[in-house]
């Protein structure tokens, strides 16, 4: 019998990833998405496109996380081995705009799927996976994280996770679910959301480059993420539901970098050296020589730019975890390192910018 897997957050960056995983492991996915005006499906449309997967493999069902009799109708459906919970309201600053839905999304969202289990009689069946994540620790500053560091959520995005998190530890220890949060550090990809920092620097340089715009705003520089690649991510999802018994585990590369140094690391990729002056919202980044030709003309120029607007009203200054325990129990490492990651997507976006605005 192969294995039949739900995953609610399916058109988003891990959720695609994690469905192209599961496929070529021989499951059957269903996954969830959320009725729009416009296509939402960009990130998965080559597999629903792929008519021997279409309604054999994979389905998508309309849904919603703040739809109980929705999610229970589906699940009972379904009847799925593995639910990986993917879905969330999941940028930071935009949760300080909209708190109310993302606890609704973040937190009761998580608490209506296991229930359903409940309510089905599902609980020695399905395994879930919840998305925890590295903001819980918030400024914790005993770094590296790990399993056992405190949380100090900073931001209603971060809370509303917390609530996930304690749920599903209620309901694996109430219930005997198979209930394991995975907290994962940040991790990007060319299919990361257009908002979030490394996505927005690299189509942000791209445009420069190719001579859309003149400069990229951005907000807190000296921010410090440990990012790793959403492909190695998901591998670690399928692993968490995999081991003997349910647990909570950090998966994380251990390397931390800046926004600067991410700036930096991307514009070298492309023969510019960029370097900074001036402090807080009046720091610059500017250009100071390049290998590459054709960027000749940016020497000199002022590119980087400083905006009150993309600062939070708190933010997290620095995350750095400690995968040692995934990496010995469940036979987990980050195969991307830094530099791939930060290739892949310049280069992704130099020739998604080129292909949009130059080619006919
Ligand atoms: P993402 O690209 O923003 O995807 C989020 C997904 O959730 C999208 O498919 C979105 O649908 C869906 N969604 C949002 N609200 C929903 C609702 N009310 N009902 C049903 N679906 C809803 O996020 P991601 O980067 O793939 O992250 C996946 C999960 O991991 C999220 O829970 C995130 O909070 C968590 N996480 C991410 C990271 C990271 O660094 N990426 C780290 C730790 C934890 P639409 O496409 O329709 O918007
Ligand atoms: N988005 C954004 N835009 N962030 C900026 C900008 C900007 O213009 N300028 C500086 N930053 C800083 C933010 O203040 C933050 O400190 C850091 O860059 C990273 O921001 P994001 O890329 O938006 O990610 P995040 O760390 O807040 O959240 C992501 O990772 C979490 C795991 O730690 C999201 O994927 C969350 O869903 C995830 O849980």
């Amino acid at each position: 019998m192969k294995k039949i897997a739900l995953i609610t957050g399916i058109t988003g960056q891990d959720g695609s990833y994690l469905a192209e995983l599961l496929l070529n492991k021989g499951y059957v996915v269903h996954g969830v998405k959320r009725r729009s005006s416009m296509f939402n499906t960009q990130r998965i449309d080559h597999i629903f496109e792929n008519l021997k997967l279409q309604n054999k493999r994979f389905f998508l069902h309309f849904g919603d996380l703040i739809d109980s009799s929705n999610i229970i109708r589906l699940i009972s459906e379904i009847r799925p081995n593995e639910i990986y919970n993917l879905a969330a309201m999941s940028h930071v600053k935009v949760s300080f705009e909209i708190p109310e839905y993302v606890a609704n999304t973040d937190a009761i969202g998580t608490l209506r799927i296991l229930e359903a289990i409940r309510i089905l009689g599902l609980e020695k069946k399905t395994r879930i996976y919840q998305a925890s994540t590295s903001e819980l620790y918030g400024n914790n500053m005993q770094i590296p994280l790990n399993e056992e560091s405190q949380f100090y959520p900073n931001s209603p995005y971060a809370v509303a996770k917390l609530y996930s998190y304690w749920i599903m530890i209620n309901y694996r220890k109430a219930y005997n679910i198979f209930a394991a949060n995975g907290i994962l550090f940040n991790h990007e990809s060319p299919r990361r959301g257009e908002t979030f920092v490394t996505r927005k620097i690299t189509i942000g340089i791209a445009k420069i480059l190719y001579g859309l715009n003149d400069k990229l705003y951005l907000g807190n520089l000296d921010a410090v993420r440990d990012w790793g690649h959403a492909k190695d991510y998901v591998d670690a999802m399928w692993r968490i539901l995999q081991h003997k018994n349910p647990q909570d585990w950090v998966i994380a590369t251990g390397l931390s970098y800046s926004i600067r140094e991410f700036l930096i690391a991307c514009l070298k990729k492309v023969g510019l050296i960029l370097g900074f002056r001036g402090k807080g919202l009046n720091e610059i980044g500017y250009v100071i020589s390049s290998k590459n030709e054709n960027y000749k003309h940016l020497v000199g120029k002022e590119i980087i730019n400083v905006s009150e607007k993309y600062f939070r009203p708190s933010d997290v200054n620095k995350l750095v975890g400690d995968a040692s325990k995934a990496r010995q129990k469940l036979d987990w490492k980050p195969k991307s390192s830094f530099d791939d990651l930060v290739e892949e997507m310049i280069t992704h976006d130099m020739q998604m910018i080129e292909k949009k605005y130059f080619k006919k």
